[in-house]
């Protein structure tokens, strides 16, 4: 039995209600690869590949060890390296930052929307006159799809062709969203997804997914993930990585895919509830038009952010602040070149952003002692909670 169910204190993420609801199924998939005796890359991989791309409308889906190395193989397809300049948000999970730095490039910070949490195109602009400005060529842009929400691509597009740019999006946290029809995973040149279990669509270790429509590149991932192999396994074509998808991981993927269409929808339905009866207390994660949100967090923007954490912790609700600090402050990331103008929206939102419990599995009591503790820890009662 789920916790939500037990107390009405929800879980952060139910993973427990999730695997409950899969009942015996998710057992008897990992029995099946244990008796199968491929262990990597076995035939659970290659549909779930089959699968994934069917879901988002990809061409091609090239799965890999984790959401970070989706990033780094584009970079490696791309022959990102030495000298070139990789936008990516200042406010975002560090792997963003991390993989240009590994491929040899330079990241150069953007400032992020206090809206969307996502890259600011007015400071991407900023960005690529930096980058020039030290003398390094701008190549690629990672666009950020945070707390579950697609960037701005349309406008990202636009820049990208201006300046001859390449676009990769961090779909870690939106695998499942759309923007203006179309899904993640069919937004950009590249699109990286993580399958890490916290995620929306999460396996039960590490994993992650490339997707392109790109045939040659879709070949040469396939390479790049298994040490540089050809085809036949034998002849070694390219300097690689080991970034094989584990067989366990992949049939884990395969049920919760059949999960995960339902789990969108009850985690849109409870942001809105959210959205209903914190609109007046506190800043309530806002949508582009035509966009959706596979809702990997329900982040709100509060002055009183401590009021609220230490009334959550009294009343056992659990929270979690993504981030607390913006990429360009964190002691690795210093040197590295930020937009002219600064990034004032990333500084602003680390002391401000706090995430509350979100999951497919969050029944309305629990929900409710959510908003009731916020409402009290901001002073506010609730009067009128939107119709369920
Ligand atoms: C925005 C973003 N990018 C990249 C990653 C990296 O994914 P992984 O942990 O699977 O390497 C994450 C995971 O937390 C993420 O949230």
């Amino acid at each position: 039995m789920s916790k939500d169910t037990k107390r009405t204190i929800p879980a952060f993420i139910d993973l427990a209600a999730q695997r409950q609801r899969m009942g015996d199924r998710i057992g008897r998939a990992l029995l099946d690869v244990l008796e199968s005796d491929q262990y990597i890359l076995g035939p659970q991989v290659a549909e779930v590949e089959r699968r994934l791309a069917v879901f988002c409308g990809a061409k091609h889906c090239i799965s890999c060890a984790n959401g970070t190395d989706a990033l780094l193989l584009a970079l490696m397809a791309e022959n990102v390296g030495p000298g070139d300049a990789v936008f990516v948000p200042a406010f975002t999970f560090v792997a963003t930052a991390e993989v240009p730095v590994l491929s040899g490039a330079t990241p150069v910070f953007v400032d992020v929307r206090r809206d969307t949490f996502n890259m600011d195109t007015d400071s991407l602009e900023g960005a690529i006159g930096a980058a020039k400005a030290r003398g390094l060529t701008p190549r690629c842009i990672i666009a950020v799809d945070l707390y579950g929400q697609p960037a701005d691509y349309a406008r990202i597009h636009d820049i990208a062709a201006a300046h001859g740019l390449l676009v990769i999006a961090d779909a870690a946290q939106s695998f499942g969203a759309a923007l203006s029809g179309k899904k993640v995973g069919t937004l950009a040149a590249y699109t990286g997804t993580s399958f890490y279990p916290s995620k929306p669509l999460g396996a039960y270790g590490d994993g992650g997914a490339l997707f392109t429509d790109d045939d040659a590149k879709a070949k040469l991932l396939l390479s790049l993930r298994n040490h540089g192999k050809g085809p036949s396994q034998t002849e070694t074509e390219e300097i690689g990585l080991n970034s094989r998808l584990d067989s366990f991981q992949a049939a884990v993927l395969l049920e919760k895919l059949g999960l995960f269409p339902a789990e969108i929808v009850a985690r849109q339905a409870a942001a809105q509830r959210y959205n209903a009866a914190l609109a007046a207390v506190a800043k309530v994660p806002e949508l582009m038009a035509g966009t959706t949100s596979v809702w990997a967090q329900y982040t709100i923007i509060t002055d009183r952010r401590d009021a609220v954490a230490n009334a959550c912790r009294a009343a056992g609700v659990p929270t979690a602040i993504h981030y607390t600090s913006p990429l360009h402050q964190l002691a690795p990331y210093r040197d590295y070149p930020t937009a002219s103008g600064g990034l004032p929206n990333a500084e602003w939102l680390v002391d401000r952003v706090i995430s509350l419990p979100m999951h497919g599995y969050l029944s309305h009591e629990a929900q409710d002692l959510v908003i009731d503790t916020v409402l009290g820890a901001l002073g506010t009662v609730r009067k009128n909670i939107a119709a369920e």
